[in-house]
């Protein structure tokens, strides 16, 4: 767990130069942010209407569990959204390969509304077409900032990668921390230092600096930790890129993220209400509508 004291002054001063909450009367509005994830309008709608969200973010993984079975129907979802959140920020992520391709696509996508992000994945071009240029992602990102096209760069699990999107223009960077770690506990040898199954000695032209483990430290916070590294740096040299904490997996990641100084958190529906329904909130309820009885007839 981070030590607020180490919430340091820099990142108070970060929070006021970037992107506020709009309404400056409003008492959090220097705070970070809270974003639902996901692409169905039913979990986002009540969220937006109660003041937790001021923003969304989607990918084809939601799209899908959300219904679309095609572009078309896609498009028509994020539309919606988009309709529904103005002006907060929806990002939408880009499904076509290829830097042509792409760029067209996220002149599509934004064309649907002045509030689209363009969600780009950072790298793993050359995983699913080895001929693939690895920098497709942060070219893309910025050919867009070129455009004055806001963009999300995505599927980042170091801080290099951040950086890099940072540089290359993105308005914000999408670390994943629950991803990173679920794949620690599944696949770290136990016995070795926190990250050995992601940087090994066994693989050194792959990764050189075979003593560096990427968020070294205790395994089970390992993806938080990622988080407050790319917000310290960010910090430090005043990069003004968003850090948006994704792949929240419970309602104590999203503390976490509070603490470590993240932007924005985004959260999917159902981990927001588990926040609203902490076991002690629950107990005081409950004993306060007990005792409310005597008054209430
Ligand atoms: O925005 C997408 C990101 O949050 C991914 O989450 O749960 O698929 O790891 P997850």
């Amino acid at each position: 767990m981070f030590d607020p004291a180490a919430f340091g002054p820099a990142i108070q001063q970060r929070r006021r130069s970037l992107p506020a909450i709009r309404d400056q009367r409003h008492p959090a509005s220097h705070g970070p942010r809270l974003f639902a994830d996901s692409a169905d309008i039913h979990d986002i709608e009540p969220l937006y209407r109660a003041g937790i969200i001021n923003g969304v973010t989607t990918n084809p993984t939601l799209m899908k569990r959300a219904g679309a079975n095609s572009w078309a129907q896609a498009k028509a979802m994020l539309t919606d959204i988009l309709t529904l959140l103005a002006p907060n920020p929806v990002s939408l992520e880009l499904t076509e390969l290829g830097y042509d391709a792409m760029l067209a696509q996220a002149r599509e996508l934004a064309a649907l509304g002045s509030n689209a992000v363009i969600k780009v994945p950072v790298g793993g071009y050359r995983a699913v077409d080895a001929k693939a240029d690895p920098f497709t992602g942060l070219k893309v990102i910025r050919a867009l900032w070129e455009l004055g096209i806001h963009t999300n760069a995505t599927l980042v699990f170091n801080t290099t990668q951040a950086f890099w999107a940072a540089n290359a223009g993105a308005s914000c960077v999408s670390p994943f921390l629950g991803r990173v770690a679920d794949y620690l506990a599944k696949h770290d040898d136990a016995g070795g230092p926190p990250g050995n199954s992601l940087y090994q000695a066994t693989e050194p032209q792959r990764y050189h600096n075979t003593e560096y483990v990427a968020c070294g430290g205790p395994r089970h916070d390992a993806g938080s930790r990622l988080v407050q590294e790319i917000v310290t740096v960010f910090a430090h040299y005043d990069i003004r890129t968003e850090v948006l904490a994704a792949s929240i997996r419970n309602p104590a990641q999203v503390s976490e993220m509070l603490l470590a100084g993240a932007d924005i958190v985004t959260v999917p529906a159902a981990i927001l209400a588990g926040v609203a329904d902490h076991p002690l909130t629950d107990l005081g309820m409950q004993a306060f509508c007990a005792d409310a009885a005597v008054f209430t007839g």
